[in-house]
C-alpha cells in the first residue's frame, strides 16, 4: 500500500502552480454528457476522482479522447445506457451527478444510491426532493435510484439545507426542463458557479449562479463548447496553509484569490502575512502562530474542506481554539492521528477544543479522508524527525502529484510502497 514518507523541519519556499478544481471538474464532465456534440475540456486536475469519472462515463458510452493530461475531448452522441455502475458510485459519490444530466438529457437515468462515507451519512435527499418537483418519478430499487419523466417541468424548489451536491444536480436537470425553474436557498461555492457558466456556454439559461437564487430558463437542446475548469481553491488554500505551518513563504500561482478570502483571512487572523496578486497568492509565516475560532460554513464562509488543514494549525499555535465543524458529522478524526504526533484536543459533538503544543514529533498516521490526509501531511512537514502518513489513496483522489508539489517548495517527502523502501531515500524509519 503506498504511503508518503516525510522528514519534517524545513520552511517551504518557493511558487507552486495550482491544478483545476475537482469538485468544479466532476459536475462538468457530467455535464458534458447533456450534449451529443463534441466538447472540449482543458485544465482537468490529473486526480483518481477525475479518472474515474472519465471511466463511469466510458462505461455508458461516452467517448473520451485524452488530448493532454489535463485536456480531454468528451463526445456524447453514442451514449448505450443511463444506468451507471455500482463499482463507479463507490469510488466516487459524485457520479451522482449523472443522474441529474441523463435525466435533463434522456429524461431517464439509473444511479445506485451512493452510501455514507468517512465524513459523515451525505444523504442525497435534496437532490431527489429537487428531480420529483421537476416531475420526474424517483424510485430505489435494488439499491439504485430510478428516476425518469416524460417531460421534465420547471419549477419553484427551495432547498432545506445548502447542498452543494443538490444545487448542481438539480440545475442540470432543471437546464433541460419545460419552462422556468427557480432553486431557492442554494449553494454559492465557485463550483456550482463554474458548472453553471460551462452549461451556460453549452446554450444553457442560468441566470444567479453564486447567489442564493438561481432561475433557469430551460432549453431543448445545448451545443459544443470548449471550457477551461476553475483553480482549485481547496488545492491552494492547503498549500497555504503548509507555507503556515513550517513557518516559509510561499507564492500560490494560478488562484482566484475571490475564492481564497475566508482562508486568507483566517491565516492573517492566525499571524501569517497574505498578500493578493491578480491571479496568486503569497503566504508567509515567521514565528509561532497565533490560535483563534473558526467555525466552518457554506460559502462564503470558512469551507469544511479546509478545517483539518486549519486544525492542524492551530495545534501549533498559542492559547486554546476552537474548531466547530457545522457541515459534516465525522470531520474530526485526523485529531486522533494528530495525537500520536503530539497534539491535543478533544472533541464535543461538533466542536474541537484544541490546546495548541510548541511542536510535532513524527509518526506513523493513516489517512482518514482526503482533506484530513493532506493535513497530517501538512502536520509532517512540521514535525521533528520521520512521519509516514497511510492510505495516501484518500489523498490522490484530490491533489494531483501532491508530493512533487511539496519538493519544489524544499518538502523532504516520497511517495513509497514499503516501509523497507524507506532505507533507499535514508530516511530512518520511525
Ligand atoms: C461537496 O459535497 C464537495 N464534494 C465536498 O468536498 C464538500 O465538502 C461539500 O460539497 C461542502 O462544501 C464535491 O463537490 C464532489 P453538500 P456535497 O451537499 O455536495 C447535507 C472534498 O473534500 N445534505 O453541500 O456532498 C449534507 O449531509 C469533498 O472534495 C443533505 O442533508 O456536500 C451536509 O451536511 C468532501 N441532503 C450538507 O448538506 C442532501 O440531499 C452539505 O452537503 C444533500 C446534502
Amino acid at each position: 500500500m503506498e504511503q508518503f514518507i516525510i522528514r519534517g523541519g524545513n520552511p517551504l519556499a518557493g511558487e507552486v502552480e495550482i491544478s483545476g478544481a475537482k469538485n468544479a471538474a466532476l459536475g462538468i464532465l457530467a455535464a458534458s454528457v447533456m450534449t451529443e456534440d463534441t466538447v472540449l475540456i482543458t485544465n482537468l486536475p490529473d486526480v483518481r476522482d477525475i479518472n474515474v469519472m472519465l471511466e463511469a462515463m466510458t462505461e455508458i458510452g461516452v467517448k473520451v479522447e485524452r488530448i493532454t493530461r489535463h485536456d480531454v475531448m468528451i463526445t456524447s452522441s453514442r451514449i448505450s445506457d443511463v444506468s451507471i455502475d455500482y463499482e463507479f458510485i463507490k469510488k466516487i459519490r459524485a457520479s451522482y451527478y449523472l443522474l441529474g444530466a441523463l435525466l435533463g438529457r434522456f429524461k431517464k437515468a439509473e444511479v445506485p444510491l451512493p452510501g455514507g462515507c468517512d465524513i459523515g451519512s451525505r444523504p442525497i435527499d435534496l437532490h431527489l426532493k429537487g428531480f420529483k418537483a421537476l416531475g420526474a418519478t424517483v424510485n430505489i430499487r435494488n439499491g439504485s435510484i430510478c428516476a425518469e419523466a416524460d417531460q421534465l417541468r420547471g419549477c419553484h424548489i427551495y432547498l432545506d439545507t445548502v447542498s452543494v451536491g443538490a444545487t448542481i444536480n438539480i440545475m442540470m436537470a432543471a437546464s433541460m426542463a419545460e419552462g422556468r425553474t427557480i432553486i431557492e436557498n442554494c449553494a454559492r461555492e465557485p463550483h456550482v458557479v463554474d458548472v453553471a457558466n460551462f452549461l451556460n456556454s453549452m446554450g444553457a439559461n442560468i441566470r444567479g449562479a453564486g447567489t442564493d437564487v438561481i432561475r433557469i430558463r430551460g432549453v431543448e437542446k445545448l451545443h459544443s463548447t470548449e471550457y477551461s475548469i476553475i483553480p482549485d481553491q481547496i488545492e491552494a488554500g492547503t498549500f497555504m496553509f503548509a507555507a503556515a505551518v513550517t513557518r516559509g513563504d510561499v507564492m500560490v500561482r494560478n488562484v482566484i484569490p475571490k475564492h481564497l478570502e475566508a482562508t486568507s483571512a483566517k491565516l492573517i487572523e492566525i499571524g501569517c502575512q497574505v498578500e493578493e496578486f491578480d491571479s496568486a497568492v503569497r503566504v508567509a509565516a515567521t514565528g509561532r502562530l497565533t490560535g483563534t475560532n473558526v467555525k466552518t460554513l457554506p460559502y462564503p464562509g470558512y469551507p469544511t474542506d479546509m478545517q483539518p488543514q486549519i486544525g492542524v494549525a492551530l495545534s501549533l499555535a498559542t492559547g486554546t481554539s476552537i474548531v466547530t465543524e457545522s457541515i459534516f458529522e465525522n470531520r474530526f478524526k485526523y485529531l486522533d492521528e494528530l495525537a500520536r504526533m503530539g497534539g491535543i484536543a478533544k472533541v464535543e459533538g461538533n466542536t474541537a477544543i484544541i490546546t495548541g503544543v510548541e511542536g510535532f514529533t513524527g509518526a506513523r498516521v493513516s489517512a482518514p479522508d482526503l482533506r484530513a490526509g493532506a493535513a497530517l501531511v501538512i502536520a509532517g512537514l512540521a514535525a521533528e524527525g520521520i512521519t509516514i502518513v497511510d492510505d495516501i489513496r484518500y489523498i490522490q483522489r484530490g491533489y494531483e502529484a501532491f508530493d512533487e508539489k511539496l519538493r519544489s517548495l524544499g518538502a523532504e517527502i516520497r511517495l513509497i510502497d514499503s516501509v523497507r523502501e524507506a532505507q533507499k531515500f535514508n530516511f530512518r524509519v520511525v
